[in-house]
């Protein structure tokens, strides 16, 4: 037995859904094995304000699928905001918290990492639709997304047939490509462009002007927001807090280029934040189930400054300072899997 009496946790970085699965499960827990637990309202933001909700079962017990996470969520980086260290340092001390539990993607973990050398007992837990995280085979919200993305991208498919036109996608992701491979698959898309392999748009018009000599005059291309294009870029320059570059847009330039270049001009959807929106998907609700479990098991065994993964749907762990090294990103074969799928003309 570790001794831990309170728990608090925090959703960090963009929300999705099944989070609140993940909340209520943890809860459900750890009320079982007589340990309190408070929620951070708004992430790191609501550590340094003192901004702290209770949880019980009584909270959550109806947040199963819900979309959205019932503490909020910020992007807040508290190592570049003066005296926010200290102000949490207190927060914790103060509210007699034991543990943290802290749920987002890299930058939510990163802070983690640091908290836990400040000498916080941290556990993080990867929640992002884009799934870059290393560890676990998936993070929590990814189905979620993916699901939100077939199903949008089915309700334009029938309007590019009737109108024979080519469309192109955006979906989210940042560096990585797993939003795309696999909803490209999953939709018979004509391929995936991500950002881990540059674009060649003279292949792309290639194939479009292949597809469209065949007789198929409609067609769908997936599209990550991060993509570069062989021999130059194609990004937006403003960063958020933790420096990332805000993406989002790119197919509005990508569609101009292809028309220059062989006078199609593809309709272009930018998904947006439905993908981060709505019920949750049955699959992502199960595996939060089990990222609880691991947390549940990593309290009591007194293990800390770990981040728990999913690998074959059994609890996992990996050291914070690993899970954040470098990115998770899309392999050669998946993508070119994908691609192998929609390049049948
Ligand atoms: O990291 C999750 C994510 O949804 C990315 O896919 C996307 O680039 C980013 O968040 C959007 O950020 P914001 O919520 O700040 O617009």
């Amino acid at each position: 037995m570790s001794g831990v009496k309170k728990a608090a946790l925090l959703t960090g970085g963009g929300d999705s859904s099944a989070i609140n699965d993940f909340i209520r499960s943890l809860v459900i827990m750890l009320q079982r094995e007589d340990i309190g637990i408070l929620g951070i309202r708004n992430s790191y933001k609501g550590l340094i304000e003192n901004r702290i909700m209770a949880l019980d079962t009584g909270t959550v017990d109806t947040l199963c699928g819900s979309g959205g996470t019932i503490v909020g969520t910020s992007r807040t980086n508290p190592y570049k905001i003066e005296g926010a260290v200290e102000k949490i340092l207190k927060t914790i001390e103060s509210n007699h918290i034991d543990v943290l539990v802290c749920a987002g993607g890299n930058d939510t973990l990163t802070v983690a990492s640091k908290l836990k050398e400040e000498g916080v007992n941290t556990i993080g837990i990867p929640q992002t639709i884009d799934n870059d995280i290393l560890g676990t085979d998936y993070s929590i919200g990814f189905h979620s997304a993916v699901k939100n993305i077939v199903e949008c991208t089915r309700m334009m498919i029938s309007s590019n047939i009737a109108h024979d036109k080519e469309m192109l996608v955006e979906v989210m992701g940042r560096e990585s490509g797993f939003l795309a491979v696999r909803s490209a698959v999953i939709l018979g898309a004509g391929g995936a462009l991500i950002p881990e392999f540059p674009v060649d748009v003279d292949a792309l018009c290639e194939q479009i002007k292949r597809k469209r000599r065949a007789g198929r005059k409609h067609g769908l291309f997936m599209v990550s927001e991060g993509i570069k294009l062989e021999g130059g870029q194609l990004l937006a320059d403003e960063v958020d807090v933790f420096g990332n570059v805000k993406l989002g847009g790119i197919v509005y330039g990508l569609a101009d280029i292809i028309d220059r270049k062989i006078g199609v001009k593809p309709r272009v959807n930018v998904l947006g934040y439905t993908q981060r929106g709505g019920e949750a998907d049955q699959y992502d609700s199960y595996l939060s189930n089990i990222f609880a479990l691991g947390v549940t098991e990593n309290i009591n065994n007194g293990i800390f400054g770990h981040m728990v993964g999913v690998v074959n749907e059994k609890p996992s762990n990996i050291p914070l300072a690993d899970a954040i090294a470098q990115i998770k990103v899309v392999d050669r074969d998946t993508y070119e899997f994908a691609n192998s799928m929609g390049d049948i003309w």
